[in-house]
C-alpha cells in the first residue's frame, strides 16, 4: 500500500506511540485487503464500547492507548451504545462494578478525542456524512444505513480500525470505499405493504438470503427514515450486509446489474416474526429503541403510554442528545407518569440485563430480537409496541 512521507513519519514513532499503532492497525488491513493507499475520512462511527463485549482487557487496552500525548485528527467521531446509562445507573440498578468500568472506558475513549455520545443512531444527532463521502464506521446497522440510505462509503469496521481510523482521520481505500464494489445483483420484490415492524422482518429474511451481498428492493410503498434505520439494523445483523439499494428510494439505486430475483410476501413477513419470539408469556421487561429511538419514536410512545399505567417495566433507549429533545417536548415527562423510562446511551443488548433480574424481553426490532437470546441468554417476544406494552 502506498503511503505519504508524512504517513511513513506516523508509522515510525515520530507523532507518538498512541499514532504508531494506529497507523499500524491501518496499514496491516490495508495490505490484507490489497488496498491502493490511505483515504482521508470525514466521519468515524466507534463501536467497542459496552464492558460486556470488551471486558477488563478492552479497558486495559484503551487506557494505555489514551496515557500517551498526540494530537487527534479533526475528524466528526462518536461511539457505540455503553453497557449503562452513564450518569444514571444507579437509579436504574445498574450492576455497580460493571458502571464504575463502564464509564472508565468511556472517559479513556474521550481521552483519544472520541465525542463520548453514546449512541447507534449517530446520524440522528449531528454526525452525518454528505454524498460520497469516505467514512470508517464500525456499528453495523449504522454501516448498512450510512452506505445505503445517505451514500457515503464505509465498510464494515471493528472497533480498533474505526477507532484507528478516526485517531489518524483515514482509512484504508478498498472494499465499499471503490464504486465497483457497490452493485446489487439480486432483487427482492416485496409485493405487499409494508408496516414499521415489518421493515425488520423484511431485513431478517433478506439478510439470512443473502448474507454479505447487496441486495436491491422494489417495495410497494415508501419507507420512512425509521424504516430506513430499522430495515438497516435487521440486514446487518441476521447476515453481513453492509450496503442497500431501493428502487427511486436510495441515492444509488441504479447501481445494479441484477441476475436474478426474489418475491417476499406478506406470508414471508407474518411468519418470520412470529418465529423470532422464543415464548408466548408476557414480557417482563419493554425495550424499545433498537437502533436507538428517534424523537418521533419516542412521540409515538408518549401518546400510546400517555394518562395510563404501565404494568410490565419499560425503557426506551436513546441518545442523550434526542433525550434532551423529549425532554423539552414533554415526552419524557409522559413516559415517566405511566411508568416507563428513558435511558440514555445503551441498549437491550450491551447492557447486562439478564443480572438485572429480568426473564422476558419484549422487543419491536428483529436485529434485537436475533441477539437477545444469543447475548443475553433470555427470552425475547417480538411485537409491535401497542402488544408488548400491558396496563394495568
Ligand atoms: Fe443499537 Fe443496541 Fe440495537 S447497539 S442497533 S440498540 S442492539
Amino acid at each position: 500500500m502506498y503511503l505519504t512521507q508524512e504517513e511513513e513519519d506516523m508509522s515510525n514513532g515520530e507523532y507518538g506511540e498512541t499514532i504508531r499503532k494506529s497507523m499500524d492497525i491501518l496499514i496491516a488491513l490495508g495490505e490484507i485487503y490489497e488496498a491502493s493507499s490511505l483515504v482521508d475520512i470525514s466521519s468515524a462511527q466507534v463501536s467497542g464500547v459496552s464492558y460486556k463485549t470488551i471486558g477488563d482487557a478492552g479497558l486495559e487496552y484503551l487506557e494505555d492507548l489514551a496515557s500517551d500525548k498526540f494530537e487527534c485528527s479533526n475528524v466528526n467521531s462518536t461511539l457505540n451504545p455503553a453497557g449503562t446509562d452513564l450518569d444514571n445507573w444507579e437509579t436504574f440498578g445498574f450492576p455497580h462494578d460493571f458502571s464504575i468500568k463502564q464509564n472508565k472506558i468511556v472517559d479513556a475513549y474521550g481521552k483519544l478525542g472520541i465525542n463520548t455520545t453514546c449512541t447507534c443512531t449517530p446520524y440522528l444527532i449531528g454526525n452525518v456524512p454528505k454524498f460520497k463521502d469516505h467514512v470508517a464506521w464500525s456499528e453495523s446497522s449504522a454501516v448498512c444505513y450510512v452506505n445505503s440510505v445517505i451514500g457515503a462509503r464505509t465498510n464494515r469496521e471493528g472497533g480498533p480500525s474505526a477507532l484507528a481510523a478516526a485517531i489518524i482521520g483515514k482509512t484504508p481505500m478498498y472494499g465499499y470505499h471503490l464504486y465497483e464494489n457497490r452493485i446489487a445483483t439480486l432483487s427482492f420484490e416485496v409485493n405487499t405493504n409494508l408496516k414499521p415492524i415489518d421493515y425488520g422482518s423484511l431485513g431478517y429474511i433478506v439478510g439470512k438470503q443473502i448474507g454479505s451481498g447487496i441486495p436491491y428492493f422494489k417495495l410497494k410503498n415508501n419507507p420512512s427514515n425509521n424504516d430506513l434505520k430499522t430495515l438497516s439494523a435487521a440486514l446487518a445483523s441476521s447476515g453481513a450486509v453492509a450496503l442497500y439499494h431501493i428502487e427511486d428510494i436510495t441515492p444509488e439505486y441504479e447501481n445494479c446489474e441484477i441476475e436474478d430475483k426474489i418475491t417476499i410476501s406478506e406470508n414471508d413477513i407474518i411468519e418470520t416474526k412470529e418465529n423470532l419470539s422464543t415464548t408466548d408469556k408476557d414480557p417482563d421487561l419493554v425495550c424499545l429503541g433498537c437502533p436507538h429511538a428517534s424523537l418521533e419514536e419516542i412521540k409515538e410512545i408518549a401518546y400510546f403510554v400517555n394518562g395510563k399505567t404501565i404494568k410490565n417495566e419499560l425503557w426506551v433507549c436513546t441518545s442523550i442528545n434526542i433525550k434532551a429533545a423529549s425532554d423539552r417536548m414533554g415526552y419524557t415527562k409522559m413516559i415517566e407518569k405511566a411508568g416507563g423510562h428513558i435511558l440514555c446511551d445503551t441498549c437491550m443488548v450491551v447492557a447486562p440485563i439478564e443480572d438485572m433480574g429480568y426473564e422476558r424481553i419484549g422487543v419491536n426490532s428483529a436485529k434485537a430480537a436475533n441477539y437477545v437470546p444469543s447475548m443475553c441468554g433470555l427470552d425475547v417476544i417480538y411485537n409491535d409496541l401497542t402488544e408488548l406494552v400491558k396496563f394495568v
